[in-house]
């Protein structure tokens, strides 16, 4: 049909016909904008230049950034990726995870934000729920897919992290707690220079930890806040996750 024969006829046609036509006309405008877009990789985090262990790294991450929503008791968008099968399992935009190929993995996409409205996890109003991956928490991620997205067999064994004072405590207490418990004049005369200043406590409490019954151990209720008879509360209580770094260290021997 010419143009001008097709404005014409539609022109004429019945004004029902004309609403249907434009109707059909719309639906298949939006069927083209469906289309998954071309998502472009070049400026997303590469993956970290190292072997990942799935137990150690991997596992624990989506635990603690997907599971509430993606676990065992939840499944938003019927997804869930607590286990090999939920993992794996395909998405309406694509391949979730492509072993080899973490650039073609709609898992990736996700956590990146380049999905339109598809961030993973979804930004949230709330302080501290629902944080955004870092780079080099996708960097592993990325790096466990290129490595092949091995997911052994069975259920996976919780990996505790070791808390050492070295590597955990040392670097906490010299910005929190060195301005007032270091050198000959500590205040109490407790030094948090070495493990074992810290382990042998001040002159008043005296043992700062007990191994045995972590909860009863009087640096833990100093840090959390909870000595009430304790000079100066305000600088002797920690942010939640430094408390559980100190308890985890308890916990563990306090080595
Ligand atoms: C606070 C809740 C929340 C968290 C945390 C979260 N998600 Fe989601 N996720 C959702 C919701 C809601 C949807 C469904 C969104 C939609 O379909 O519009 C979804 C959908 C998905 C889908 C697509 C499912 C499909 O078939 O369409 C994948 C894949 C996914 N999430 C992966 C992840 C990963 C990986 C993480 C952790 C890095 C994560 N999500 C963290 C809420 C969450
Ligand atoms: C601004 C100074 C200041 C800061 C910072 C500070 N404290 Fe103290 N701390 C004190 C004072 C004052 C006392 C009471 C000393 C006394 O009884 O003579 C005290 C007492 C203590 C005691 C009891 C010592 C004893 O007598 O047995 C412990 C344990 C302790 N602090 C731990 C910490 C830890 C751990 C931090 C860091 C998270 C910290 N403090 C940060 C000033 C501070």
């Amino acid at each position: 049909m010419t143009p001008v024969l097709s404005v014409w006829f539609t022109f004429s046609m019945k004004p029902i016909l004309r609403v249907l036509l434009a109707v059909s006309l719309t639906v298949a405008a939006h069927a083209a904008d469906k289309k998954p877009a071309v998502i472009d990789v070049s400026k997303i985090p590469l993956p970290v230049a190292r072997k990942v262990d799935f137990q150690k790294e991997v596992y624990p991450l989506l635990k603690e950034s997907c599971f509430a929503c993606h676990g065992a008791e939840k499944q938003k968008g019927k997804y869930r990726c607590d286990t090999r099968d939920g993992a794996f399992k395909d998405t309406d935009y694509g391949k979730t995870i492509v072993a080899g190929h973490s650039e073609q993995s709609a898992l990736i996409h996700m956590v990146c934000g380049l999905i339109d409205e598809m961030l993973m996890p979804p930004p949230s109003d709330k302080p501290g729920r629902s944080e955004k991956l870092t780079a080099e928490q996708i960097g592993i991620l990325r790096a466990w897919i290129d490595q092949g997205a091995v997911w052994p067999d069975g259920p996976i064994a919780e990996y505790v992290k070791p808390v050492t004072f070295e590597a955990d405590l040392k670097p906490l207490f010299a910005t929190a707690c060195a301005s007032c418990h270091s050198g000959a004049d500590a205040k109490g005369g407790f030094q948090v220079e070495s493990l074992e200043a810290v382990v042998k406590g001040g002159k008043s409490y005296g043992k700062s930890v007990n191994t045995t019954a972590p909860a009863k151990s009087p640096l833990l209720t100093i840090v959390s806040g909870l000595d009430e008879d304790l000079p100066l509360p305000e600088k002797h209580k920690l942010p939640p996750k430094s408390v559980d770094l100190v308890r985890k260290w308890i916990e563990q021997g306090a080595k």
